[in-house]
């Protein structure tokens, strides 16, 4: 009867794998599952020579996979290994990024935290495959020096254009947008559409707190 039971626990424990496990075992001697979008730049730009890597983050652009790789080979894997890795390698890229970038909140948090804590709160208006919020997304919003910027000063909200409503009948602009309010949600101190580099955008963010400091606002 023990071994019998000992058996089930075994056989639980050896089937209750997640899907990163399964990644880590028979992917990840390849695969490595997040680098900064700066440093896959920079790595690419000399021909992949810095990182030396064998295969592409999952979060590479096409043009550098098709660039830099051959193609994978042929890797067996049972129904069980493939039905927990599917949903684990779905959306992979914007999983990385989110776990890996400034925490956001739902409008109403933000303003709250904003209260609480005298924050600024930014809106980041996006819509699914707009190249330029996924520029930001990889490589700004990750960078460790926004990360501290923005929290320090602001609490961050994301809103897709598409299917969100913007505060303070404020109309949606191209995206990616950067709509910055007061704490008592009363204000919109200033709108920014477009992307930037982290310099440009810590300055952004410099200049929004100026702005606030001398009671500037657009309405
Ligand atoms: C022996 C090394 C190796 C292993 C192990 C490996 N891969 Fe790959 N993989 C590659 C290479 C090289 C490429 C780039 C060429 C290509 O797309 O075929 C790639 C490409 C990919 C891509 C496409 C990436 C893109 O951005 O286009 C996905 C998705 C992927 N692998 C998933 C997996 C998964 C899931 C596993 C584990 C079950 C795995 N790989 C195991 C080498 C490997």
């Amino acid at each position: 009867m023990r071994f019998i039971l000992l058996g089930i626990i075994a056989t639980i424990l050896t089937y209750a794998k997640t899907g990163e496990e399964i990644f880590k075992k028979r992917c990840g001697s390849c695969h490595i599952d997040y680098i900064p979008q700066s440093k896959l730049i920079k790595n690419y730009e000399n021909g992949n020579q810095e990182l030396n890597l064998t295969a592409p983050t999952l979060t590479d652009f096409e043009d550098w996979v098709i660039e830099n790789f051959k193609t994978m080979p042929p890797i067996k894997l049972s129904e069980e290994e493939a039905e927990l890795l599917a949903p684990y390698i779905f959306n992979f890229a914007e999983k990385m990024m989110v776990s890996h970038s400034v925490k956001r909140y739902s409008y109403e948090e933000a303003l709250k935290k904003a209260q609480d804590e005298n924050k600024i709160v930014m809106i980041e208006g996006y819509i699914r495959f707009c190249r330029g919020c996924i520029k930001m997304d990889r490589e700004v919003f990750v960078e460790d020096r926004v990360k501290k910027a923005l929290d320090k000063n602001f609490v961050v909200v994301k809103m897709n254009m598409l299917l969100e409503k913007l505060p303070l009948n404020l109309k949606s602009m191209g995206t990616p947008a950067f709509y910055f309010i007061t704490k008592d949600g009363k204000h919109v101190i200033d709108k920014i559409q477009g992307t930037g580099t982290v310099e440009e955008f810590l300055e952004l963010l410099e200049n929004i707190r100026q702005n606030v400091k001398d009671g500037k606002f657009l309405k």
